[in-house]
């Protein structure tokens, strides 16, 4: 664990990332003194700026809605300092290394962690000017980094190998944001600390499972990033794919970090990669009512762009507990809610007694509101024995809530400094995860006759219902 000693570098620091996530992040961290004692955060990038100008900028990130915040806020920027370089020269790099020096002040021990909060296209020279320039002398360094870790298998080959020589993988914290939300860290626990919920998790009885991710916004100001990944890219290959490999995998034989990716390496090649027949894409048009704007009317998104920005697939997981077992994932931006759930439906009630009864279903809402119930039948309080689905019902809100739930950035880099890797993505995971969607991506790219089908901004959509018998969904793509 990083305790003193420590500085954290923040690589472009003006950026979006660092201003929405890392920022705001290390504030809270701070605020709940999690940071190391005597850390030091230094801001890098090529803007040029005085400290004055660069802590108005930080102050605008993070919202300090009490007088108490204020005064953490100002205690936070006492440990703040910015320098400007290039990302391609030594001299830059160099005279951050002077910078860290002199805040290390002959100390003998220097830990440094270096936060990428930087775009693709960087990642690799900086690393490798890092390593070169500023790699601490006497202590522990890690580099802390995040998607797009490229667009395929071999794209995302090419970078783990270019930043093989110089970091070592116990060095480098591959950031999925999924990981570190709360409910996505409460699968293991409620799979494998509810024997109710272990005894039927397998192809006897779930009959499929969903995950779905909305967002009520379209690409807004990041087409130009966007058009180059697609919501496959952006969402499926990684954070609903890691939702899906923590659902499907099994019980580590501890909770140890390299046992837990053990076991996700171990489901995610199980899987079969994903099948074009088995995919549905959409690209949002305008709205009905024409207050917003449709996809390609972004000036950063070229005219004839066929990128996604909804799909829907099956995918299947070829091992004896999810043998047949349809894992529906759904992704889509511009709809009409936020919201990302799973739905384990299981299997319709043996008939006999009952006709058409309603499926159990677990529902597990990640966010907004998060939540865990159970769809379950019951008898209708009265004389009659007329049945009635009912909830068994956790909201967060109700159940905790005297506590708060934390930023999942928070924990995220809370746990790189304390150096545990549990909630990142190691490099044969990252493999494993291109691997299954990279012919499906190509297949897509390729064939220029694949349109997506058009939806307006804002489009409703409606879940399967506990009472739906088949599994399939793929005939309304946003049902
Ligand atoms: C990011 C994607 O990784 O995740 C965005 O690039 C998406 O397109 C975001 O909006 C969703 O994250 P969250 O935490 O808001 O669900």
């Amino acid at each position: 664990e990083l305790k003193d000693n420590t500085i954290i570098i923040v690589l472009g620091a003006s950026g979006d990332l660092a201003k929405k996530k890392t920022f705001p992040a290390l504030y809270g961290l701070h605020r709940n003194n999690y940071l190391p004692r005597d850390v030091h955060i230094v801001g890098y990038a090529r803007t040029k700026m005085d400290h004055e100008e660069y802590l108005k900028r930080v102050k605008s990130y993070i919202k300090t809605p009490t007088k108490e915040m204020e005064e953490q806020l100002e205690e936070f920027c006492n440990k703040c300092s910015y320098i400007s370089g290039q990302y391609d020269q030594d001299d830059s790099f160099q005279n951050l290394e002077k910078h860290l020096q002199k805040l290390e002040n002959g100390r003998k021990e220097t830990n440094r962690v270096f936060y990428m909060a930087l775009p693709p296209s960087v990642f690799i020279p900086v690393s490798q000017h890092l390593k070169k320039n500023c790699y601490p002398r006497n202590g522990i360094a890690r580099i802390i980094i995040e998607k797009p870790f490229g667009k395929d298998l071999p794209s995302s080959r090419e970078l783990q190998q270019a930043l093989g020589p110089d970091w070592k993988e116990d060095e480098i914290f591959r950031i999925d944001h999924y990981l570190g939300k709360e409910m996505v860290k409460n699968l293991l626990i409620l799979r494998f600390g509810n024997e109710f919920f272990g005894a039927t998790w397998n192809r006897n009885h779930v009959d499929n499972v969903q995950i779905t991710f909305k967002e009520p916004f379209g690409t807004e100001g990041r087409g130009g990033y966007f058009d180059e990944f697609g919501i496959i890219r952006d969402v499926m290959q990684n954070h609903l794919l890691q939702v899906l490999t923590l659902l499907a995998m099994e019980r580590p034989i501890s909770f140890s970090a390299e046992d837990i990716r053990d076991e996700k390496v171990r489901v995610l090649r199980g899987m079969a990669s994903l099948e074009p027949k088995n995919v549905i894409i959409g690209q949002y048009e305008k709205s009905l009512d024409g207050s917003k704007p449709g996809y390609k009317d972004d000036d950063t998104v070229p005219k004839d762009s066929r990128c996604p920005t909804f799909a829907s697939m099956v995918a299947y997981i070829k091992n004896e507990r999810w043998d047949g077992v349809p894992f529906i994932l759904k992704a889509g931006k511009a709809l009409n809610e936020q919201k990302t759930e799973i739905r384990i439906q299981y299997k319709d009630v043996t008939s006999g007694i009952f006709k058409d009864i309603p499926r159990n279903e677990l529902v597990i809402r990640i966010q907004p509101n998060e939540s865990v119930y159970i769809k379950m039948n019951s008898k209708l309080p009265g004389l009659s024995m007329q049945t009635v689905v009912t909830e068994l019902d956790l909201t967060y809100r109700r159940r905790f809530s005297d506590l708060k739930i934390p930023e999942a950035y928070e924990s995220l880099i809370l746990d790189a400094l304390k150096g545990d890797h549990s909630n990142f993505v190691r490099d044969d995971e990252l493999d494993a995860s291109w691997r299954i969607f990279t012919p499906l991506l190509h297949y897509l790219d390729e064939n220029k006759e694949i349109i997506p089908m058009g939806y307006p901004y804002g489009k409703s959509s409606t879940h399967t219902t506990s009472r739906s018998r088949g599994p399939a969904v793929l005939d309304d793509f946003t049902s």
